[in-house]
Parts: structure tokens; sequence; C-alpha cells
């Protein structure tokens, strides 16, 4: 049985969806998190990010598995709002074991603005990423035993389709790039037993995926329309996963009974990139 009692994990875009699960798993097998969300919508997007409510129902579920949380509103775009609310959690718990860097966008409806939406999520997915490392790595680092960074991709990551939406374009490049990220950092930490992998979901049901923009494609898609959406279909016979689905899955990877594994592209997608 996995087991996490004493270590702590900052988390980001931990308000909702896949972050939350991150959390709430990884509280209820020991760990205490620190957590970031943004709280706040970006115009260039199509759906809504999380809110405060979102942010305080994440606290409040870790704190029913019995751990500690402390959750801030930071932007990951903003590499010192990111590192004051990461001081706040170290202050606290005083170590760091694990990092899930998350938080991530994605617009696939068309838009007049393409390069605002190139931007946004490009700044958010990679730069956002990075930024994420670059503010927890030293307290990884410090304590002396190694770690895990696990870093959200997509299966856009390992497989590029066909598209003229700046939105699709965008996600598909940052989430390849953080692959690249990922295998320097491997390189780079093995040494000191910091393990570093990316994580390649196909479709789950969060708000990334389950709003009004998203529906609208969904019903040209299934109208014959040619979408974002058309090429994306799983293997396996299941529609969409569950942000449990992939929080199990990372339980496994950041525990010691994967203390072997690094610089891994782990596809979590139901055989979609073989597709
Ligand atoms: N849902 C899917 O189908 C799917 C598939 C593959 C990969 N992913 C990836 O999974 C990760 C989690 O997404 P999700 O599916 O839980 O969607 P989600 O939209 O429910 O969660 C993303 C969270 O990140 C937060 N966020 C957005 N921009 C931020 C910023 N600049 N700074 C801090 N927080 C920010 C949002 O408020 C939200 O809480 C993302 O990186 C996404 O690209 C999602």
């Amino acid at each position: 049985m996995t087991n996490l009692e004493g270590k702590v994990a900052f988390i980001t875009g931990v308000a909702r969806g896949q972050g939350r699960a991150h959390a709430v798993k990884l509280a209820s097998l020991g760990a205490d998190i620190i957590g970031v969300d943004i709280c706040a919508d970006i115009d260039s997007m199509d759906y809504p990010n999380a809110t405060r409510e979102d942010l305080d129902e994440t606290v409040r579920l870790v704190e029913k598995e019995g751990q500690r949380m402390v959750g801030r509103v930071a932007d990951v775009r903003d590499q010192g709002a990111l590192a004051d609310a990461f001081g706040v959690g170290q202050a606290e718990f005083g170590r760091l074991d694990i990092v899930i860097a998350n938080a991530g966008i994605v617009r696939l409806t068309d838009s007049d603005d393409r390069r605002s939406v190139w931007r946004d999520i490009v700044d958010t997915n990679l730069t956002g990423t990075w930024n994420t490392i670059e503010v927890a790595l030293p307290a990884l680092r410090e304590n002396g035993s190694g770690g895990s960074i696990v870093i959200t991709s997509s299966s856009a990551g390992l497989k590029g389709t066909a598209t003229d939406n700046a939105g699709a374009q965008a996600y598909t490049a940052s989430k390849r790039g953080l692959v690249g990220l990922m295998q320097s950092l491997a390189n780079q930490y093995a040494s000191e037993w910091i393990r570093v992998n990316t994580i390649h979901p196909t479709g789950v049901a969060t708000g990334m995926t389950m709003n009004a923009a998203m529906e609208t494609l969904f019903a040209a898609a299934a109208a014959g329309e040619t979408t974002g959406l058309s090429t994306m279909q799983n293997l396996l016979p299941i529609e969409i996963l569950q942000p449990e689905d992939i929080a199990n899955a990372v339980a496994w990877l950041v525990s010691d009974e994967a203390r072997f594994v690094t610089g891994i592209a782990l596809p979590l997608d139901a055989g979609f990139s073989i597709r």
C-alpha cells in the first residue's frame, strides 16, 4: 500500500479537476498539500477557470482526509506570486517531496485574436510549468532524500493532429515542450534521486472539457462537422476518463514503488496515442 505519510506535495491548478483529485488522493495517503490556483478567468479563453470557492472546497476535502493544506491564489505565469505562495507553504510544512505541475488551459473554438490565444496558452502551460519547478526545486533538493516531479502534459503532447486552430496548435506545442523540459530535468537531477516524468492524459471530465464552449464542439462533431475534437477518440471503449483515474496513476508515480521510474512520458490515455 502506497504510503506518503510525512511527505509534502506542491500542486498547481489545485482548485478543481485533476489538481483537486491529486490533492485529495495524496492527502488520503498521508501527504500535506501546498496548492495554488489562479481563481480568475483569462480573457482569451472560452471557458471559465476555477473560483476561490473551488479552492476553498479543495482545502476542505484535503482536511477531511485528515491532512493539512495551504491553498493560495497565484497565477503560474507570475513567478514572483508563485514564489510567495509556495513560501507560505514552506514556512508551514518545512519540507517538500512532490511537485505536480498541473495548471493548464486550452481553447479549441476559433478566435479573432490568435496571438493572445497562442501567448496565454504557451505562457500558462509551458512557462508556467517552468516557473513552478523553478520555485520549488531548491526545497526539493534541500530535503536530501530526493523527490518526484510530475508534469501534466496531454495526449496532445505526444501526437500532433491536423488543425488550423491557434489554441490547439499552442496546446500541442506547449505540451510537447514539456517533454523536452522533463528530459532535461530528469537527466540533470537523477544523481540526487529527483525523478521527473510527464503524464499524458486523454480527455478527462473536468472544467476544461465540461463547459459550454466544448459542448458546442461536441454538438458540431456529432453532426459530422470537422472540429478540434474530431480526431480525439480513445482505443478502449471509454469516452472520457475521470480525474480520479489520473490521480490514482500519479499516486503510484510519486511513490517509492516507482522509485526507479524517471524520464518517461507516461500515456494515461485508453490507447489514444497508438490509435
Ligand atoms: N481535461 C482534459 O481532457 C485534459 C486532458 C489532458 C491533459 N489535461 C491537462 O490537465 C491539467 C489539468 O486540467 P483539468 O483537466 O483539471 O482542467 P481544469 O480546467 O478543471 O483545471 C485546470 C486548473 O488550472 C487553473 N489554472 C488555469 N490557468 C492557471 C494559471 N495561469 N495559474 C494557476 N492556475 C491556473 C484553473 O483555474 C483550474 O483550476 C491541465 O494541464 C490540462 O492541460 C487535461
